[in-house]
C-alpha cells in the first residue's frame, strides 16, 4: 500500500463528486487534498507540492476558470484536469487557453478518470523533472513506533503534511494514536517552533467552549474584565488540535466553519475580525457521517475539516506492530521504574499477539506498564492480566462475523468463571445487563 509520489488536489463544490474522486484516487494510492471552494484550493496550492490539479468549472463565488487562470500564472508547470458537467464552448475555450491538459465530462467511468490522470501527469513528467519525496523507512517516525504496512502508510502521509498547513482530520478508535499523529505532524514539520495547542472539545463545558476557542473582549459578559485571547489566537503560526470534535455544539461548529473558510476569528462580544494562519487538526473516534445524517454535525464543516483524512487502523489489524511496541514500552517503563532493561518471554508475547486489543495501543501500553511494575527481569504469562489469557484461536482460514466471535469469547470467559456472570462481566468490562442481552440473542437464535 505504498503511497505514490504524486499529491493531487481536487476542487469541487459538489461533495459527492469530491468523495467519488477521493475514493478512486485513494484506490490508486495517490495522496489527496480536497477543497470545496477556489479560496481553499488556493490556500493549499500555496504551500503544497502538487502533481496534479483536478477541478470543476462551475462553482459558487469564484469559479473554476478563475482558479485555472491563477494556476497558469503562478504554477504554470502544474498539470490541470478539468472535470465538469456539460461545458459551454466558451468555458472549454477558456480552459484550453489557460493550459488545461485534460478534460473529463461528468459522468465519467473510473477507467476514463485513470486514463485522463495518467495522460495529464505524464505530460508534466516530460516537461519538468520530479523530485521523489522523502519517506522515512525503518521502524518508526519520530515518537511513533511501527513497521506494518498500514502504519508506514500513515508515516508517509505525515511526512507529506508536516510542512504545509492543510487541515487534517484523524479518525480512529480510542487509543489508536490520534493525538500522537497530530503531534507528529506538528513537531516533525517546519512550524514546530510555533505552538501546538491541543483542545479537548469534549472536556470544556459547552458554554465555555466558544470563549476558550476564540477569546473574548472586555465586557462581553459579566466577569469579562479584560480582553483575553482564545486557543486559536494562541496557536497562531502553529497548529491547533481539536480533539473529540464530535462534541462541539452546533453553535461552536458554525463558528469553526467560519474560521476555516475565512481564516479569521472573532472574539466573543466583538465585531472585529483577526486573521489567523494556522493548521487545524481535528480528531474523533465517532462517525461524523452518522452524526451528519442525524443532524448533529454540520456537513459543510465536515468537508472543510477533511481536506486530508487519516484513518488510523486498530491495533488488531496490524498485529505485527505488537512486538515493536512491546519493546518500546518495556524499555520505557523498565528504565523508569527499575532503572534497568527487561525482557518478555515468548509465551507471554504469544498471549499479547492473540489478544484483540479493543483499547488499542493505550491498552497495550497499560498492560506492559503493569507487568513491569509487577514482574521480574523477564515478563511471563503470569504477569499479564487475566482477561488476556483466555483468547480462543479461531481457525485462520475462515472468517467469522463479529457477533459470533464475541459470543464465543463470552462463552469462553463464562466457562473460565464457572458461569459466574458478575465475574465474567467484570473481566469483559461490560455491565451485567449488557452481558445478559448478548446472551439472550444467542438463546433466541438457538431456539429458532
Ligand atoms: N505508533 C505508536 N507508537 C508508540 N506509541 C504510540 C503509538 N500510537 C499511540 N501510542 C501511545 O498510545 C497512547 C494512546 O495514544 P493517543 O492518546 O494518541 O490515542 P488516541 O487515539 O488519541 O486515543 P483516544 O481516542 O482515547 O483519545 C499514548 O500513550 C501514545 O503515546
Ligand atoms: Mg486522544
Amino acid at each position: 500500500m505504498k503511497l505514490r509520489k504524486e499529491n493531487i488536489l481536487i476542487v469541487d463544490d459538489d461533495t459527492n463528486v469530491l468523495e467519488l474522486l477521493q475514493r478512486h484516487l485513494h484506490s490508486w494510492n495517490f495522496h489527496v487534498y480536497k477543497a470545496v471552494s477556489v479560496k481553499e484550493a488556493v490556500a493549499i496550492l500555496k504551500d503544497t507540492r502538487l502533481s496534479l490539479l483536478i477541478t470543476d468549472l462551475k462553482m459558487p463565488e469564484i469559479d473554476g476558470t478563475e482558479l485555472l487562470k491563477f494556476v497558469s500564472e503562478h504554477y504554470p508547470d502544474l498539470p490541470r484536469l478539468v472535470v465538469t458537467g456539460y461545458p459551454s464552448v466558451q468555458d472549454s475555450l477558456a480552459a484550453i487557453k489557460s493550459g488545461v491538459h485534460e478534460y473529463l465530462t461528468k459522468p465519467f467511468t473510473k477507467d476514463e478518470l485513470k486514463e485522463a490522470i495518467d495522460r495529464a501527469i505524464s505530460i508534466n513528467e516530460n516537461e519538468v523533472e520530479q523530485k521523489g519525496h522523502q519517506t522515512k523507512e525503518g521502524e518508526g517516525y519520530g515518537e511513533m513506533t511501527g513497521g506494518s504496512e498500514s502504519i508506514e502508510h500513515i508515516f508517509e502521509i505525515i511526512d507529506r503534511l508536516k510542512d504545509n498547513k492543510a487541515t487534517v482530520f484523524i479518525n480512529g478508535e480510542s487509543g489508536t494514536g490520534k493525538e500522537l499523529v497530530a503531534r507528529s505532524i506538528h513537531y516533525q514539520g517546519k512550524f514546530a517552533n510555533f505552538p501546538f495547542i491541543a483542545v479537548n472539545c469534549g472536556g470544556i463545558p459547552e458554554n465555555l467552549l466558544e470563549t476558550e476557542l476564540f477569546g473574548y473582549v472586555k465586557g462581553a459578559f459579566t466577569g469579562a474584565e479584560k480582553d483575553r485571547e482564545g486557543f486559536f489566537q494562541a496557536a497562531n503560526g502553529g497548529s491547533i488540535f481539536l480533539d473529540e470534535i464530535a462534541n462541539a455544539s452546533l453553535a461552536v461548529q458554525s463558528r469553526l466553519l467560519r474560521v476555516l473558510q475565512e481564516k479569521e476569528v472573532v472574539r466573543v462580544g466583538s465585531q472585529k475580525t483577526e486573521s489567523i494562519d494556522l493548521r487545524v487538526i481535528a480528531a474523533t473516534n465517532s462517525s461524523l457521517k452518522e452524526m451528519i445524517s442525524k443532524g448533529s454535525f454540520r456537513e459543510d464543516l465536515y468537508y472543510r475539516l477533511t481536506v486530508v483524512e487519516i484513518n488510523l487502523p486498530p491495533l488488531r489489524e496490524r498485529k505485527e506492530d505488537i512486538p515493536l511496541l512491546v519493546d518500546k514500552f518495556l524499555t520505557k517503563y523498565a528504565i523508569e521504574y527499575h532503572d534497568r532493561f527487561m525482557r518478555i518471554d515468548p509465551q507471554a508475547l504469544d498471549v499479547l499477539m492473540r489478544y484483540d486489543w479493543p483499547g488499542n495501543i493505550r491498552e497495550l501500553e497499560n498492560v506492559i506498564q503493569r507487568a513491569v511494575i509487577l514482574g521480574n527481569r523477564i515478563i511471563g504469562v503470569s504477569d499479564l492480566p487475566e482477561n488476556l489469557k483466555y483468547v480462543i484461536d479461531f481457525p485462520k482460514d475462515k472468517l467469522f462475523p463479529l457477533k459470533e466471535i464475541e459470543l464465543q469469547y463470552i462463552k469462553k470467559v463464562l466457562n473460565f468463571t464457572n458461569d459466574n456472570k458478575t465475574r465474567a462481566a467484570e473481566i469483559l468490562q461490560i455491565d451485567r445487563k449488557t452481558l445478559r442481552e448478548k446472551l439472550k440473542d444467542d438463546k433466541l437464535n438457538s431456539n429458532k
